[in-house]
Parts: structure tokens; C-alpha cells; sequence
């Protein structure tokens, strides 16, 4: 399988309990490589941009609020698969749904709240990369 990028982001209520260890600890475990992050405020413009595609769902306002309410770890992962390979550690959307040791299983409090972002394609991952990265602050 090919070295692929993927994005992530450790959502709002990740940050608040303090868990931004806890999750890249899963993530390093499956072999995946943090080769960039930083910490940032999601502006209400960005939230809705980034989740542009569900701006029809019922759910849409109370996920950009989620995604505002305060700061979020945003990353690239490297890897082998690392698109699928990151899905995989994720977990379901749901919680209560997710595989027993996957972040969502061990952390995630609902599926509005539910810790972490992983692009779900290859060409979604190099759409979302390249709007919170630029080519130099991303460090393979
Ligand atoms: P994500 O994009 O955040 O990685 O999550 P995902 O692919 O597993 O799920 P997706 O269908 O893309 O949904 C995006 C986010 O919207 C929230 N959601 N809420 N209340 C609801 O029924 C509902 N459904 C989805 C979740 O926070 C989900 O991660
Ligand atoms: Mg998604």
C-alpha cells in the first residue's frame, strides 16, 4: 500500500479534557506519523468551509458551534493507508458504535462531541491539508 497524508483534527471537546496526549498516543501506536500540528481557534467561516458538504444536514449548526467552542489540534498523519488507517483507529461516528480501544470508543462523549476528524478520501485529505497547512510546515 502507498505512503499517504491524511488530516486530522482533535475537536473541541478533546482539547478541553485535556486529551491531546491521549489520542496521539493511539494514533502513534498504529504506526502513523504526526509530521504536522498546531493548536488553533477555528473561526465560524472555517467550520462552516471545512464541513461545507453536511451544510444541509439538521445537525450543521450544532457542529460548527462544537467546532468553535474552543481550540482544536489540527495535524497531518503519514503512513502507510494512513486515510483508511486513521478511519480505522477513529472509530464509528457514533460512539456507542465504536470498536472497544479506538479514540471514539475510549474518549468521545456523543456523536456531536465526539473528539476527532479524519478526511474520509484521498483527495478530500489534500483539500483539507492544504487549508491549514502550508507545503513548508509539513515535516515527513
Ligand atoms: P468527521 O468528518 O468529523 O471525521 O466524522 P465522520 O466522517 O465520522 O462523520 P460525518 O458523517 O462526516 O459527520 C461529520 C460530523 O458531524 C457530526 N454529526 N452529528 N447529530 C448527528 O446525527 C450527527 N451526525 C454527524 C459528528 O461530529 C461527525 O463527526
Ligand atoms: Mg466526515
Amino acid at each position: 500500500m502507498a505512503i499517504e497524508r491524511t488530516f486530522s483534527i482533535l475537536k473541541p471537546d478533546a482539547t478541553r479534557r485535556n486529551l491531546t496526549g491521549a489520542i496521539n498516543a493511539l494514533i502513534e501506536k498504529t504506526g502513523l506519523r504526526i509530521v504536522a500540528q498546531k493548536r488553533v481557534r477555528m473561526t465560524r467561516a472555517q467550520a462552516e468551509t471545512f464541513y461545507a458538504v453536511h451544510n444541509a444536514r439538521p445537525f450543521f449548526g450544532e457542529l460548527v458551534e462544537s467546532m468553535i467552542a474552543g481550540p482544536v489540534v489540527v495535524q497531518v498523519l503519514e503512513g502507510e493507508g494512513a486515510i483508511k488507517a486513521y478511519r480505522d483507529v477513529l472509530g464509528a461516528t457514533d460512539p456507542k458504535k465504536a470498536e472497544p480501544g479506538t479514540i471514539r470508543a475510549e474518549h468521545a462523549i456523543s456523536v456531536g462531541e465526539n473528539s476527532a476528524h479524519g478526511s474520509d478520501a484521498v483527495e478530500t485529505a489534500q483539500v483539507e491539508i492544504a487549508q491549514w497547512f502550508s507545503g513548508n510546515e509539513i515535516v515527513g
